[in-house]
């Protein structure tokens, strides 16, 4: 099993995962993991890979490219090999971690995980490159990280061979309820893709409008089980 992570902190995803039980695996070339600093593949003179997000709001958003470079980086490695891999961004907006997704994701030969930082991540990338979002449980973190090793861990432990005893690996007995809006920031237009027109209106009362139905459209797509609560508390 490979995993791979795009993220802005490599040492601490490589730290964490080379202890223990995992590290041990590792090891035994049982499973590889690769962390690739999203950093490494900006091309702002000063290292930046976030920006102010269009529409205005409070913090930064990753900027699309130097996720999509180390993406693409990544991929020319798995492909070689012939691997299609899932993409999985770990976010909070995503189908809740569970044993029944451990055991799915560990049919995979490769696996992709993407980390993100800050107040979000442009949502063009996220378009073009993620193919599952997973969220560990509902609470914010910093940053996708500690949800990834969380993901990798448990995907690990049903590597066969990781633990030593076999049997153990298998299953055991074990805001207003809306979802963020799609972000976006610099660059206006990426690799066809524009930024809807509205955020870059400057109309305040609009933004907020188009921010909510577009949290509404994704909670009743995303989460129905929210999106139900929501529409109770909201006489709908
Ligand atoms: N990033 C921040 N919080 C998260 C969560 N609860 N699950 C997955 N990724 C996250």
């Amino acid at each position: 099993m490979h995993f791979h992570i795009l993220t802005l902190f490599p040492e601490m995803m490589m730290q964490g995962l080379s202890t223990s039980i995992t590290g041990r695996a590792m090891d035994k070339g049982l499973i590889d993991i690769e962390a690739t600093n999203i950093r490494d593949f900006t091309k702002e003179k000063h290292g930046h890979v976030d920006d102010y997000p269009y529409g205005g709001g409070a913090g930064m958003v990753m900027q699309a490219e130097p996720i999509y470079l180390a993406h693409q980086h990544v991929m020319e490695g798995i492909e070689a090999r012939g691997s299609k891999p899932r993409v999985i961004y770990m976010t909070p907006q995503g189908r809740v971690f569970n044993q029944e997704i451990a055991e799915e994701l560990a049919k995979e030969e490769d696996l992709i995980f993407l980390c993100g930082h800050y107040e979000g991540i442009d949502e063009r990338v996220l378009d073009m490159i993620v193919t599952d979002n997973i969220s560990i449980g509902d609470y914010v973190l910093t940053g996708g990280e500690l949800p990834a090793m969380v993901v990798i861990d448990a995907v690990s432990r049903l590597v066969p061979g990781v633990l030593n005893n076999d049997v153990s690996a298998e299953f055991e007995s074990f805001n207003d309820n809306l979802l963020e809006y799609p972000q976006y920031t610099r660059p206006e237009e990426f690799m066809g893709r524009k930024v809807p027109e509205v955020l870059l209106s400057g109309h305040h009362k609009n933004i907020e409008a188009w921010r909510l139905e577009k949290s509404i459209e994704r909670t009743k797509e995303r989460r129905p089980d929210l999106y139900e609560k929501y529409c109770k508390d909201h006489n709908k």
